[in-house]
C-alpha cells in the first residue's frame, strides 16, 4: 500500500479564511479571519489524502502582504521542507498578491519537495464557497511525488501553474489565475493529476535561480512605473529616486516602448547604478529590448516575468550585485 504523505499547512489569511454577513456576499467580506485548524476541519475527509500538521504565520488580507513577513515565511517554508516529516507544504493566501508571494518563494526556498499556494475567490462563508475544494486539490498535489521538482505551484480551480507564469486575471471569476502564453503546468480532476506543460520561465532560466535570504532583514527598495499616455514627465521616477529606490521596473505600453522624454532620465538613472527593468502592461509576450535599449541605454529586458515579479527578482538580483550586465543575466 502507498505510503500516506506528510503536508504541512501554512496559513497567512485571504477570502480563503474570510467571513461575510450573508451567505450570498461574495465581496464586502473580511478576509483572514478563519484560523488554521478551522481551514483544515472545513474540508471533510482532508486527512485521508494526507497526515496533516498546520501553522498560522499571519491572518491578513493579502494587500497588506509586507516584505518583512516574505522573509519569515521563506524562512518557515524552508524549515518545514527540510523535516523529514514533511513531504509537501501548502501555503493559503489571499488570492491579491498570491503570484507575488509564490515568486518570492520559488527564488528563495531550496527545496524539491512540493510547495503548493492556494486561495478563493469567495470567503469561506458564501456558497459554493471554492476555498475547500482548492485546499483539498493542493493538498492533493502537495502530497504527490509527481509534483516533486516542479518548483513553486499555485492550485487554484482545478488547475496548476508555476509561480513564474501565474498571474490574477480577473477580479470575480473563480478562474482567476492563468498564466498567459503558456497555459497551465496541470490540471486536476478528481484523484488524478494530468502535467501538461513545463512552464515558460522554467524553460528560460527562472528554475535554476536560488537567493540565500539568510542575513537579510529587508529588501532593497525597487519601485514600479506605470507607463501610460500622459505619464512622460519623469514625475515618478524623480519621486522614487528621492525616496531611495535602488531600482526601477518600468511598466511599458508595449515591448520595450519607453517615450522619447522619458528614456533620457532612465538613462541617466541606469547610468548611476540604480539598475531599470523594462517590463509591460500588456499582460502577456516577452520583453526583448534592442541592442540600443540594453548597450546604450542599460535598460534590461524583463523577458517573460510581469512587472511586479520583474520587481522581486530585481530586489533579489540587488542584494549581490547592481551591475546592469550581471542583472540582465538574471532575467
Ligand atoms: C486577499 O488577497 O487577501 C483578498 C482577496 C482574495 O483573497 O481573493
Amino acid at each position: 500500500m502507498k505510503r500516506k504523505a506528510n503536508v504541512h499547512i501554512i496559513a497567512t489569511g485571504g477570502t480563503i479564511a474570510g467571513r461575510a454577513d450573508s451567505a450570498a456576499a461574495t465581496v464586502g467580506y473580511k478576509a483572514g479571519e478563519l484560523t488554521v485548524e478551522q481551514l483544515i476541519a472545513s474540508v471533510p475527509g482532508l486527512d485521508k489524502l494526507a497526515n496533516l500538521s498546520g501553522e498560522q504565520l499571519c491572518n491578513i488580507d493579502s494587500k497588506d502582504m509586507q516584505e518583512t513577513i516574505w522573509l519569515q515565511l521563506a524562512r518557515r517554508v524552508e524549515t518545514a521542507a527540510e523535516r523529514n516529516d514533511v513531504d509537501g507544504i501548502v501555503i493559503t493566501h489571499g488570492t491579491d498578491t498570491l503570484e507575488e508571494t509564490a515568486y518570492f518563494l520559488k527564488l528563495t526556498v531550496k527545496t524539491d519537495k512540493p510547495i503548493v499556494l492556494t486561495g478563493a475567490m469567495r470567503p469561506a462563508t458564501a456558497i459554493s464557497a471554492d476555498g475547500p475544494m482548492n485546499i483539498w486539490q493542493s493538498v492533493q498535489v502537495a502530497a504527490d511525488a509527481s509534483a516533486k521538482g516542479r518548483g513553486v505551484l499555485v492550485v487554484m480551480n482545478g488547475q496548476i501553474n508555476g509561480a513564474e507564469t501565474v498571474t490574477k486575471v480577473n477580479v470575480n471569476a473563480l478562474e482567476a489565475f492563468q498564466s498567459p502564453g503558456s497555459g497551465p503546468a496541470g490540471v486536476i480532476v478528481d484523484e488524478n493529476i494530468f502535467w501538461l506543460t513545463q512552464s515558460i520561465a522554467d524553460v528560460v532560466s527562472a528554475n535554476k535561480l536560488y537567493f540565500s535570504i539568510k542575513n537579510l532583514t529587508q529588501l532593497p527598495k525597487v519601485i514600479i512605473i506605470y507607463g501610460y499616455v500622459g505619464g512622460d514627465d519623469g514625475l515618478f521616477v524623480k519621486a522614487a529616486l528621492q525616496d531611495g529606490a535602488r531600482g526601477l521596473v518600468y511598466a511599458a505600453c508595449g515591448n520595450g516602448s519607453v517615450p522619447e522624454k522619458l528614456a533620457d532620465m532612465l538613462e541617466e538613472t541606469s547610468a548611476s547604478g540604480v539598475p531599470v527593468v523594462i517590463a509591460t502592461r500588456c499582460g502577456g509576450g516577452i520583453v526583448v529590448l534592442s541592442e540600443k535599449m540594453t548597450a546604450i541605454n542599460g535598460f534590461i529586458a524583463s523577458g517573460p516575468l510581469n512587472p511586479q515579479k520583474a520587481k522581486i527578482l530585481l530586489q533579489l538580483a540587488l542584494t549581490k550585485t547592481n551591475n546592469v550586465k550581471e542583472i540582465q543575466k538574471l532575467f
